[in-house]
Protein backbone atom coordinates (compact mmCIF):
# COMPACT_ATOMS: atom_id res chain seq x y z
CA UNK A 1 0.00 0.00 0.00
CA UNK A 2 1.27 3.47 -1.06
CA UNK A 3 1.18 5.95 1.26
CA UNK A 4 -0.48 9.41 0.27
CA UNK A 5 1.56 11.78 1.45
CA UNK A 6 -0.85 14.47 1.81
CA UNK A 7 1.33 17.37 4.35
CA UNK A 8 4.84 16.91 2.73
CA UNK A 9 5.75 14.52 6.00
CA UNK A 10 8.20 12.10 4.24
CA UNK A 11 10.54 14.90 3.56
CA UNK A 12 10.34 16.24 6.81
CA UNK A 13 11.44 12.59 7.80
CA UNK A 14 14.14 12.85 5.37
CA UNK A 15 15.47 16.02 6.36
CA UNK A 16 15.24 14.72 10.02
CA UNK A 17 16.89 11.42 9.16
CA UNK A 18 19.94 13.33 7.41
CA UNK A 19 20.49 15.65 9.99
CA UNK A 20 20.11 12.79 13.01
CA UNK A 21 17.58 14.31 14.39
CA UNK A 22 14.62 12.34 16.13
CA UNK A 23 11.14 12.21 15.35
CA UNK A 24 7.52 12.45 17.18
CA UNK A 25 4.33 12.12 15.09
CA UNK A 26 1.48 13.45 17.27
CA UNK A 27 -1.92 12.74 15.90
CA UNK A 28 -5.34 10.72 16.68
CA UNK A 29 -5.20 7.27 16.13
CA UNK A 30 -5.89 5.99 12.13
CA UNK A 31 -4.41 8.82 10.73
CA UNK A 32 -2.01 7.19 8.89
CA UNK A 33 1.11 7.60 11.66
CA UNK A 34 2.30 3.80 11.18
CA UNK A 35 1.46 4.07 7.44
CA UNK A 36 3.99 6.81 7.23
CA UNK A 37 6.85 5.55 8.89
CA UNK A 38 6.67 1.92 7.20
CA UNK A 39 6.61 3.41 3.70
CA UNK A 40 9.57 6.42 4.88
CA UNK A 41 11.45 3.02 6.02
CA UNK A 42 11.02 1.09 2.76
CA UNK A 43 11.70 4.06 0.22
CA UNK A 44 15.11 4.27 2.38
CA UNK A 45 15.59 0.93 2.28
CA UNK A 46 16.32 0.81 5.77
CA UNK A 47 15.81 -2.04 8.28
CA UNK A 48 12.50 -1.19 10.37
CA UNK A 49 12.42 -2.27 14.18
CA UNK A 50 9.20 -1.91 15.94
CA UNK A 51 7.35 -1.77 19.38
CA UNK A 52 4.13 -1.15 20.07
CA UNK A 53 3.97 0.24 23.74
CA UNK A 54 1.27 -0.43 26.61
CA UNK A 55 0.89 -0.15 30.26
CA UNK A 56 2.51 -4.04 29.83
CA UNK A 57 5.48 -3.34 27.66
CA UNK A 58 8.30 -3.80 30.52
CA UNK A 59 12.24 -2.64 30.06
CA UNK A 60 13.09 -6.13 28.81
CA UNK A 61 11.21 -5.98 25.73
CA UNK A 62 13.40 -2.86 24.44
CA UNK A 63 16.64 -4.08 26.05
CA UNK A 64 16.63 -8.03 26.22
CA UNK A 65 16.09 -11.46 28.07
CA UNK A 66 18.13 -13.72 29.43
CA UNK A 67 17.21 -17.37 28.07
CA UNK A 68 18.61 -20.60 28.95
CA UNK A 69 18.71 -23.32 26.07
CA UNK A 70 20.58 -26.62 26.90
CA UNK A 71 22.08 -25.13 29.96
CA UNK A 72 23.52 -22.38 28.68
CA UNK A 73 22.53 -18.60 29.82
CA UNK A 74 22.54 -16.21 26.57
CA UNK A 75 20.87 -13.22 26.51
CA UNK A 76 18.14 -12.64 23.66
CA UNK A 77 18.44 -8.32 22.36
CA UNK A 78 15.82 -6.20 22.59
CA UNK A 79 14.67 -4.44 19.55
CA UNK A 80 16.21 -1.21 21.19
CA UNK A 81 19.46 -2.59 21.41
CA UNK A 82 18.86 -4.59 17.98
CA UNK A 83 18.63 -1.19 16.67
CA UNK A 84 21.64 0.79 17.86
CA UNK A 85 24.23 -2.24 16.42
CA UNK A 86 22.63 -2.60 13.45
CA UNK A 87 21.99 1.69 12.91
CA UNK A 88 18.59 0.74 11.54
CA UNK A 89 15.43 2.93 12.41
CA UNK A 90 13.61 2.22 15.38
CA UNK A 91 9.83 2.85 15.76
CA UNK A 92 8.33 3.35 18.95
CA UNK A 93 4.31 3.44 18.58
CA UNK A 94 1.97 5.17 21.34
CA UNK A 95 4.84 6.00 23.47
CA UNK A 96 3.22 7.48 26.23
CA UNK A 97 1.45 4.40 26.86
CA UNK A 98 4.39 3.19 28.58
CA UNK A 99 5.03 3.21 32.26
CA UNK A 100 7.59 5.64 33.60
CA UNK A 101 10.50 3.58 34.49
CA UNK A 102 10.15 1.82 30.87
CA UNK A 103 10.25 5.45 29.43
CA UNK A 104 13.39 6.53 31.67
CA UNK A 105 15.55 3.21 30.65
CA UNK A 106 14.69 4.42 27.13
CA UNK A 107 15.81 8.17 27.85
CA UNK A 108 19.31 6.58 28.63
CA UNK A 109 19.51 5.49 25.17
CA UNK A 110 18.74 8.63 23.63
CA UNK A 111 20.65 11.30 25.34
CA UNK A 112 22.97 12.81 23.30
CA UNK A 113 26.08 10.26 23.75
CA UNK A 114 23.42 7.61 22.25
CA UNK A 115 24.74 4.79 24.20
CA UNK A 116 23.09 2.37 27.28
CA UNK A 117 24.50 -0.21 29.26
CA UNK A 118 23.29 -3.72 29.50
CA UNK A 119 23.05 -3.97 33.19
CA UNK A 120 20.73 -7.00 32.58
CA UNK A 121 23.91 -9.22 30.83
CA UNK A 122 27.59 -8.01 30.91
CA UNK A 123 27.46 -4.49 31.71
CA UNK A 124 28.72 -3.63 28.06
CA UNK A 125 27.96 -0.57 27.13
CA UNK A 126 26.45 0.00 23.69
CA UNK A 127 26.75 2.64 21.52
CA UNK A 128 24.53 3.52 18.72
CA UNK A 129 25.41 3.16 15.41
CA UNK A 130 25.89 6.86 13.42
CA UNK A 131 22.81 6.33 11.10
CA UNK A 132 20.33 5.05 13.68
CA UNK A 133 17.13 6.44 13.64
CA UNK A 134 14.14 6.78 16.23
CA UNK A 135 10.54 7.79 15.31
CA UNK A 136 7.76 7.42 18.16
CA UNK A 137 4.26 8.56 17.78
CA UNK A 138 2.29 9.68 20.31
CA UNK A 139 -1.63 9.46 20.94
CA UNK A 140 -3.55 13.26 21.74
CA UNK A 141 -3.74 13.24 25.81
CA UNK A 142 -7.60 12.91 25.91
CA UNK A 143 -6.95 9.17 24.84
CA UNK A 144 -7.62 6.64 27.39
CA UNK A 145 -4.36 5.30 28.89
CA UNK A 146 -1.93 7.68 28.03
CA UNK A 147 -0.06 10.05 29.89
CA UNK A 148 1.96 13.16 29.33
CA UNK A 149 5.58 12.63 28.18
CA UNK A 150 8.00 13.58 30.42
CA UNK A 151 9.83 16.81 29.06
CA UNK A 152 13.08 15.21 28.84
CA UNK A 153 11.98 12.54 26.98
CA UNK A 154 10.24 14.78 24.87
CA UNK A 155 13.17 16.80 24.25
CA UNK A 156 14.61 13.81 22.65
CA UNK A 157 12.39 14.52 19.94
CA UNK A 158 13.02 17.90 18.28
CA UNK A 159 11.17 17.55 15.35
CA UNK A 160 7.39 16.96 16.00
CA UNK A 161 5.31 16.33 12.88
CA UNK A 162 1.67 16.87 13.55
CA UNK A 163 -1.01 14.30 11.63
CA UNK A 164 -4.62 15.07 11.61
CA UNK A 165 -7.70 13.84 9.92
CA UNK A 166 -6.94 14.63 6.11
CA UNK A 167 -9.34 17.34 3.88
CA UNK A 168 -12.18 15.81 2.74
CA UNK A 169 -11.13 15.77 -0.34
CA UNK A 170 -7.67 13.91 0.64
CA UNK A 171 -9.89 11.33 2.45
CA UNK A 172 -10.95 10.58 -0.25
CA UNK A 173 -7.80 9.54 -2.35
CA UNK A 174 -6.65 7.83 0.18
CA UNK A 175 -10.25 5.24 1.19
CA UNK A 176 -9.57 4.93 -2.98
CA UNK A 177 -6.34 4.05 -2.74
CA UNK A 178 -7.65 0.41 -0.46
CA UNK A 179 -10.77 -0.05 -2.73
CA UNK A 180 -11.04 -0.41 -6.82
CA UNK A 181 -15.03 0.57 -8.99
CA UNK A 182 -16.73 4.02 -8.62
CA UNK A 183 -18.05 4.70 -5.28
CA UNK A 184 -17.37 8.41 -4.93
CA UNK A 185 -20.70 9.50 -4.06
CA UNK A 186 -21.12 6.47 -1.02
CA UNK A 187 -17.71 7.60 0.36
CA UNK A 188 -17.89 11.07 0.06
CA UNK A 189 -21.16 10.72 2.43
CA UNK A 190 -19.42 8.26 4.39
CA UNK A 191 -16.29 11.44 4.64
CA UNK A 192 -19.13 13.70 5.74
CA UNK A 193 -20.26 11.28 8.11
CA UNK A 194 -17.01 10.54 10.02
CA UNK A 195 -16.18 14.29 10.34
CA UNK A 196 -19.84 15.07 11.51
CA UNK A 197 -18.64 12.45 14.18
CA UNK A 198 -15.32 13.33 14.88
CA UNK A 199 -16.22 17.04 15.29
CA UNK A 200 -18.77 15.82 18.11
CA UNK A 201 -15.92 13.82 19.81
CA UNK A 202 -13.96 16.45 19.57
CA UNK A 203 -16.25 18.92 21.82
CA UNK A 204 -17.23 15.21 24.01
CA UNK A 205 -20.54 15.84 22.53
CA UNK A 206 -20.22 11.62 21.88
CA UNK A 207 -17.32 9.60 23.45
CA UNK A 208 -15.85 8.02 19.93
CA UNK A 209 -14.16 9.66 17.03
CA UNK A 210 -13.85 7.08 13.81
CA UNK A 211 -10.67 7.25 12.20
CA UNK A 212 -9.58 6.61 8.40
CA UNK A 213 -10.13 2.45 9.36
CA UNK A 214 -13.88 3.33 9.37
CA UNK A 215 -13.77 5.01 5.98
CA UNK A 216 -12.12 2.54 4.47
CA UNK A 217 -14.15 -0.30 5.89
CA UNK A 218 -16.92 1.48 4.54
CA UNK A 219 -15.97 1.63 1.15
CA UNK A 220 -14.53 -2.19 1.21
CA UNK A 221 -18.01 -3.17 2.26
CA UNK A 222 -20.11 -0.73 -0.80
CA UNK A 223 -17.26 -2.73 -3.10
CA UNK A 224 -18.92 -5.94 -1.84
CA UNK A 225 -22.57 -4.84 -2.52
CA UNK A 226 -23.65 -3.66 0.71
CA UNK A 227 -26.15 -0.67 0.59
CA UNK A 228 -24.72 2.75 1.90
CA UNK A 229 -26.60 3.01 4.74
CA UNK A 230 -26.88 -0.48 6.07
CA UNK A 231 -22.79 -0.47 5.63
CA UNK A 232 -22.74 3.18 7.59
CA UNK A 233 -24.53 1.55 10.48
CA UNK A 234 -21.76 -1.35 10.74
CA UNK A 235 -19.12 0.84 10.70
CA UNK A 236 -20.34 4.44 12.06
CA UNK A 237 -23.34 3.44 14.11
CA UNK A 238 -23.75 0.47 16.13
CA UNK A 239 -20.24 1.32 18.16
CA UNK A 240 -21.72 3.74 20.38
CA UNK A 241 -24.15 1.48 21.94
CA UNK A 242 -21.66 0.53 24.44
CA UNK A 243 -21.86 4.30 25.63
CA UNK A 244 -25.77 3.52 25.55
CA UNK A 245 -29.45 4.00 23.65
CA UNK A 246 -29.06 7.84 24.04
CA UNK A 247 -25.89 7.49 22.25
CA UNK A 248 -26.64 5.27 19.54
CA UNK A 249 -29.80 7.14 18.99
CA UNK A 250 -28.06 10.49 18.14
CA UNK A 251 -25.76 9.03 15.85
CA UNK A 252 -28.63 6.65 13.86
CA UNK A 253 -30.30 10.14 13.42
CA UNK A 254 -27.43 11.30 11.56
CA UNK A 255 -26.79 8.51 9.89
CA UNK A 256 -30.28 8.49 9.09
CA UNK A 257 -30.46 12.64 7.59
CA UNK A 258 -27.44 11.14 5.32
CA UNK A 259 -28.31 7.86 3.88
CA UNK A 260 -32.11 8.22 4.09
CA UNK A 261 -34.40 5.20 5.67
N1 LIG B 1 -1.91 9.02 3.73
C1 LIG B 1 -2.34 7.77 3.62
N2 LIG B 1 -2.14 7.05 2.49
C2 LIG B 1 -2.58 5.77 2.38
N3 LIG B 1 -3.25 5.12 3.35
C3 LIG B 1 -3.48 5.78 4.49
C4 LIG B 1 -3.05 7.13 4.69
N4 LIG B 1 -3.42 7.54 5.93
C5 LIG B 1 -4.06 6.50 6.48
N5 LIG B 1 -4.10 5.44 5.64
C6 LIG B 1 -4.74 4.14 5.90
O1 LIG B 1 -5.57 4.30 7.05
C7 LIG B 1 -5.44 3.18 7.91
C8 LIG B 1 -4.94 3.62 9.28
O2 LIG B 1 -3.59 4.08 9.16
P1 LIG B 1 -2.46 3.78 10.24
O3 LIG B 1 -1.17 4.10 9.59
O4 LIG B 1 -2.62 2.42 10.80
O5 LIG B 1 -2.85 4.90 11.33
P2 LIG B 1 -2.23 5.18 12.79
O6 LIG B 1 -0.91 4.49 12.86
O7 LIG B 1 -2.15 6.67 12.84
O8 LIG B 1 -3.24 4.64 13.76
C9 LIG B 1 -4.51 2.19 7.23
O9 LIG B 1 -5.28 1.25 6.53
C10 LIG B 1 -3.72 3.07 6.27
O10 LIG B 1 -3.31 2.33 5.16
MG1 LIG C 1 -0.42 3.01 14.32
Amino acid sequence: MQYLDWNNSIQTLNKAYETGLFVLIIGPKGTGKTSLVRDFAKGKGINLESINFSLRTRESHLVGTKTLTDGTVSFDEGVLIKSMRDGSMLYLDEINSAEADVLLRLDEALDDRRQIALKESTGEVVKAKENWFVVATINPLTHSGTKELPPQLLSRFPVRIRLEYPPEEVELEIVKKHVSGDHDSDITQAIKLANTLRQAAAVEELFYSPSLRETIAFAKLIERGMGAKEAANFVFGNVYTQWGDIEYQKVSDIITSMFGN
